[in-house]
Protein backbone atom coordinates (compact mmCIF):
# COMPACT_ATOMS: atom_id res chain seq x y z
CA UNK A 1 0.00 0.00 0.00
CA UNK A 2 3.25 2.16 0.57
CA UNK A 3 4.41 1.68 -2.75
CA UNK A 4 0.80 2.30 -4.38
CA UNK A 5 0.79 5.47 -2.77
CA UNK A 6 4.51 6.29 -3.37
CA UNK A 7 3.43 5.63 -6.92
CA UNK A 8 0.54 8.12 -7.13
CA UNK A 9 2.17 11.02 -5.45
CA UNK A 10 5.02 11.02 -7.90
CA UNK A 11 2.80 11.40 -10.71
CA UNK A 12 -0.23 13.71 -9.49
CA UNK A 13 -0.82 17.33 -9.70
CA UNK A 14 0.03 20.39 -6.80
CA UNK A 15 -2.37 20.03 -4.03
CA UNK A 16 -4.24 22.50 -3.95
CA UNK A 17 -3.83 23.12 -7.25
CA UNK A 18 -1.88 26.61 -8.59
CA UNK A 19 -4.04 29.39 -9.76
CA UNK A 20 -3.34 28.98 -13.48
CA UNK A 21 -1.82 25.95 -15.28
CA UNK A 22 0.47 27.54 -17.47
CA UNK A 23 3.87 26.98 -15.17
CA UNK A 24 2.69 23.04 -15.38
CA UNK A 25 2.11 23.07 -19.10
CA UNK A 26 5.46 24.52 -19.85
CA UNK A 27 7.33 21.99 -17.66
CA UNK A 28 5.63 19.13 -19.65
CA UNK A 29 6.20 20.71 -23.12
CA UNK A 30 10.01 21.11 -22.26
CA UNK A 31 10.40 17.44 -20.37
CA UNK A 32 8.40 16.00 -23.54
CA UNK A 33 11.27 17.56 -26.06
CA UNK A 34 13.64 15.26 -24.08
CA UNK A 35 11.70 12.06 -24.58
CA UNK A 36 12.77 11.46 -27.98
CA UNK A 37 9.78 11.98 -29.56
CA UNK A 38 9.58 12.36 -33.09
CA UNK A 39 7.27 14.98 -32.51
CA UNK A 40 7.11 16.38 -29.29
CA UNK A 41 4.68 19.43 -30.40
CA UNK A 42 2.05 16.96 -32.52
CA UNK A 43 -1.71 18.04 -31.08
CA UNK A 44 -4.68 16.72 -31.98
CA UNK A 45 -7.09 19.52 -33.10
CA UNK A 46 -10.80 19.54 -34.11
CA UNK A 47 -12.84 21.94 -35.54
CA UNK A 48 -16.41 22.02 -36.43
CA UNK A 49 -17.66 21.09 -40.06
CA UNK A 50 -20.26 22.44 -41.92
CA UNK A 51 -22.48 20.03 -40.80
CA UNK A 52 -21.59 20.47 -37.17
CA UNK A 53 -19.47 17.03 -36.76
CA UNK A 54 -16.30 17.58 -35.47
CA UNK A 55 -13.21 17.12 -38.14
CA UNK A 56 -10.07 16.46 -36.06
CA UNK A 57 -6.12 16.32 -37.47
CA UNK A 58 -2.76 16.35 -35.98
CA UNK A 59 -0.87 19.74 -36.37
CA UNK A 60 2.09 21.25 -34.43
CA UNK A 61 2.07 23.21 -31.92
CA UNK A 62 4.73 26.41 -33.00
CA UNK A 63 4.67 28.55 -30.34
CA UNK A 64 2.92 28.83 -26.90
CA UNK A 65 2.15 32.20 -24.90
CA UNK A 66 2.89 31.47 -21.59
CA UNK A 67 1.95 34.62 -20.02
CA UNK A 68 -1.59 35.46 -22.20
CA UNK A 69 -2.45 31.59 -22.52
CA UNK A 70 -2.49 31.21 -26.11
CA UNK A 71 -1.06 28.93 -28.75
CA UNK A 72 -0.15 28.99 -32.45
CA UNK A 73 -0.34 26.74 -35.35
CA UNK A 74 0.01 27.16 -39.07
CA UNK A 75 -1.43 25.71 -42.32
CA UNK A 76 -3.13 26.74 -45.67
CA UNK A 77 -6.19 28.50 -44.94
CA UNK A 78 -8.50 27.34 -47.81
CA UNK A 79 -7.46 23.74 -46.28
CA UNK A 80 -11.11 22.12 -44.60
CA UNK A 81 -9.81 23.01 -41.21
CA UNK A 82 -9.37 26.74 -42.66
CA UNK A 83 -13.03 27.04 -44.06
CA UNK A 84 -14.26 25.44 -40.83
CA UNK A 85 -12.17 28.22 -39.00
CA UNK A 86 -13.77 30.71 -40.67
CA UNK A 87 -17.23 29.64 -40.19
CA UNK A 88 -16.50 29.19 -36.34
CA UNK A 89 -13.75 30.44 -34.79
CA UNK A 90 -13.77 27.44 -32.21
CA UNK A 91 -11.72 24.53 -31.33
CA UNK A 92 -10.17 22.33 -29.00
CA UNK A 93 -6.21 20.87 -29.11
CA UNK A 94 -4.94 17.45 -27.15
CA UNK A 95 -1.66 16.84 -26.71
CA UNK A 96 -0.99 13.25 -25.30
CA UNK A 97 2.92 12.23 -24.06
CA UNK A 98 2.07 8.56 -23.61
CA UNK A 99 5.98 7.71 -22.42
CA UNK A 100 5.15 10.25 -19.00
CA UNK A 101 1.01 9.78 -18.84
CA UNK A 102 0.23 13.12 -19.67
CA UNK A 103 -2.86 14.59 -21.23
CA UNK A 104 -3.06 18.26 -22.14
CA UNK A 105 -7.11 19.38 -23.57
CA UNK A 106 -7.91 22.67 -24.74
CA UNK A 107 -10.56 24.71 -25.75
CA UNK A 108 -10.47 28.17 -27.18
CA UNK A 109 -10.78 30.43 -30.25
CA UNK A 110 -8.95 31.31 -32.64
CA UNK A 111 -8.04 34.49 -34.37
CA UNK A 112 -5.30 34.91 -37.18
CA UNK A 113 -2.07 35.82 -36.27
CA UNK A 114 -0.37 38.71 -38.32
CA UNK A 115 1.61 38.45 -41.40
CA UNK A 116 4.30 39.34 -39.87
CA UNK A 117 4.07 36.38 -37.76
CA UNK A 118 3.33 34.22 -40.63
CA UNK A 119 6.07 35.36 -42.78
CA UNK A 120 8.60 34.46 -39.57
CA UNK A 121 7.29 31.35 -39.44
CA UNK A 122 7.32 30.72 -43.12
CA UNK A 123 10.93 31.82 -43.51
CA UNK A 124 12.26 29.38 -41.33
CA UNK A 125 10.47 26.46 -43.18
CA UNK A 126 12.37 23.95 -45.31
CA UNK A 127 12.35 24.94 -48.88
CA UNK A 128 11.06 21.74 -49.98
CA UNK A 129 8.06 22.37 -47.09
CA UNK A 130 7.78 25.71 -48.86
CA UNK A 131 7.62 24.26 -52.64
CA UNK A 132 5.06 21.53 -51.24
CA UNK A 133 3.04 24.06 -49.90
CA UNK A 134 2.35 26.18 -53.24
CA UNK A 135 1.85 22.56 -54.79
CA UNK A 136 -1.26 21.70 -52.59
CA UNK A 137 -4.35 22.98 -52.59
CA UNK A 138 -4.85 21.45 -49.04
CA UNK A 139 -7.44 18.91 -48.50
CA UNK A 140 -8.71 19.51 -52.22
CA UNK A 141 -9.17 15.66 -54.34
CA UNK A 142 -6.11 14.72 -56.63
CA UNK A 143 -6.82 12.64 -59.93
CA UNK A 144 -4.16 10.50 -58.80
CA UNK A 145 -0.30 10.01 -56.94
CA UNK A 146 1.27 10.97 -60.31
CA UNK A 147 -0.76 13.82 -60.63
CA UNK A 148 0.17 15.21 -57.42
CA UNK A 149 4.33 14.41 -58.01
CA UNK A 150 3.59 16.32 -61.62
CA UNK A 151 2.51 19.72 -59.44
CA UNK A 152 5.33 19.12 -56.49
CA UNK A 153 7.62 19.29 -59.55
CA UNK A 154 5.88 22.26 -61.24
CA UNK A 155 5.95 24.41 -58.24
CA UNK A 156 9.94 23.69 -57.91
CA UNK A 157 10.05 25.08 -61.50
CA UNK A 158 8.08 27.68 -60.85
CA UNK A 159 10.96 28.87 -58.15
CA UNK A 160 14.27 27.40 -59.98
CA UNK A 161 14.04 24.03 -58.49
CA UNK A 162 14.27 21.92 -55.48
CA UNK A 163 17.57 22.44 -54.11
CA UNK A 164 18.16 26.32 -54.88
CA UNK A 165 16.61 29.00 -56.99
CA UNK A 166 14.69 31.87 -56.08
CA UNK A 167 13.24 32.62 -52.67
CA UNK A 168 9.95 30.65 -52.14
CA UNK A 169 7.30 33.52 -51.12
CA UNK A 170 4.69 32.36 -48.49
CA UNK A 171 1.47 32.04 -50.01
CA UNK A 172 -1.67 34.29 -49.31
CA UNK A 173 -3.93 31.75 -47.76
CA UNK A 174 -1.08 29.89 -45.86
CA UNK A 175 -0.45 31.82 -42.15
CA UNK A 176 -1.19 30.98 -38.28
CA UNK A 177 -3.92 30.80 -36.44
CA UNK A 178 -3.86 31.72 -32.83
CA UNK A 179 -5.52 29.24 -30.13
CA UNK A 180 -6.72 31.92 -26.97
CA UNK A 181 -7.35 29.30 -24.32
CA UNK A 182 -10.37 30.07 -21.77
CA UNK A 183 -10.29 26.14 -20.79
CA UNK A 184 -7.24 23.73 -20.27
CA UNK A 185 -7.30 20.38 -18.81
CA UNK A 186 -4.36 18.31 -17.86
CA UNK A 187 -4.57 15.23 -16.85
CA UNK A 188 -2.12 12.62 -15.26
CA UNK A 189 -1.93 8.68 -15.28
CA UNK A 190 -1.42 6.69 -11.99
CA UNK A 191 -1.52 3.44 -10.26
CA UNK A 192 -4.17 1.88 -10.33
CA UNK A 193 -6.49 4.02 -12.30
CA UNK A 194 -6.21 6.75 -9.54
CA UNK A 195 -5.36 9.11 -12.47
CA UNK A 196 -5.38 13.05 -11.50
CA UNK A 197 -7.79 15.51 -13.29
CA UNK A 198 -7.85 19.39 -12.90
CA UNK A 199 -9.45 22.04 -15.81
CA UNK A 200 -9.24 25.48 -15.25
CA UNK A 201 -11.33 27.95 -17.59
CA UNK A 202 -11.91 31.44 -17.77
CA UNK A 203 -14.83 33.96 -18.89
CA UNK A 204 -12.39 35.71 -21.38
CA UNK A 205 -7.87 36.56 -21.52
CA UNK A 206 -8.37 39.31 -18.83
CA UNK A 207 -10.56 37.20 -16.47
CA UNK A 208 -8.78 35.00 -13.63
CA UNK A 209 -8.64 31.41 -13.90
CA UNK A 210 -11.24 29.39 -12.17
CA UNK A 211 -9.87 25.96 -11.06
CA UNK A 212 -11.34 22.40 -10.04
CA UNK A 213 -10.10 18.73 -9.66
CA UNK A 214 -12.00 16.56 -11.43
CA UNK A 215 -12.49 12.57 -10.73
CA UNK A 216 -10.82 10.34 -13.39
C1 LIG B 1 2.74 14.75 -36.99
C2 LIG B 1 1.93 15.58 -37.97
C3 LIG B 1 2.09 16.95 -37.98
C4 LIG B 1 1.36 17.74 -38.87
N1 LIG B 1 1.52 19.10 -38.82
C5 LIG B 1 0.76 19.87 -39.63
C6 LIG B 1 0.83 21.29 -39.50
O1 LIG B 1 1.54 21.85 -38.64
N2 LIG B 1 0.06 22.04 -40.36
C7 LIG B 1 -0.76 21.45 -41.29
O2 LIG B 1 -1.41 22.18 -42.05
N3 LIG B 1 -0.87 20.11 -41.40
C8 LIG B 1 -0.14 19.31 -40.58
N4 LIG B 1 -0.26 17.94 -40.67
C9 LIG B 1 -1.23 17.37 -41.65
C10 LIG B 1 -2.65 17.45 -41.04
O3 LIG B 1 -2.84 16.41 -40.10
C11 LIG B 1 -3.77 17.40 -42.10
O4 LIG B 1 -3.65 16.24 -42.90
C12 LIG B 1 -3.77 18.61 -43.02
O5 LIG B 1 -3.49 19.80 -42.31
C13 LIG B 1 -5.13 18.76 -43.71
O6 LIG B 1 -6.16 18.83 -42.75
P1 LIG B 1 -7.64 19.32 -43.07
O7 LIG B 1 -8.01 18.71 -44.41
O8 LIG B 1 -8.46 18.76 -41.95
O9 LIG B 1 -7.63 20.80 -43.12
C14 LIG B 1 0.45 17.13 -39.78
C15 LIG B 1 0.27 15.74 -39.74
C16 LIG B 1 0.99 14.98 -38.84
C17 LIG B 1 0.75 13.49 -38.80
Amino acid sequence: MEDFEASLDDNSLADPLPAHPFDIVRRWREEAQGLGLNNPDAMVVSTIGEDGAPRSRTVLCRGFDYERGSLNFYTNRQSEKGRNLSARPEISACFYFDKVARQILVVGSVELTDEADSDAYWAGRPRLSQIAAWASAQSEPVASRAALLDKLRAAAEQFGGMEGGQPVPRPAHWGGYRIVIRRLELWVGAAGRAHDRARWTRQSPDAPWEVMRLQP
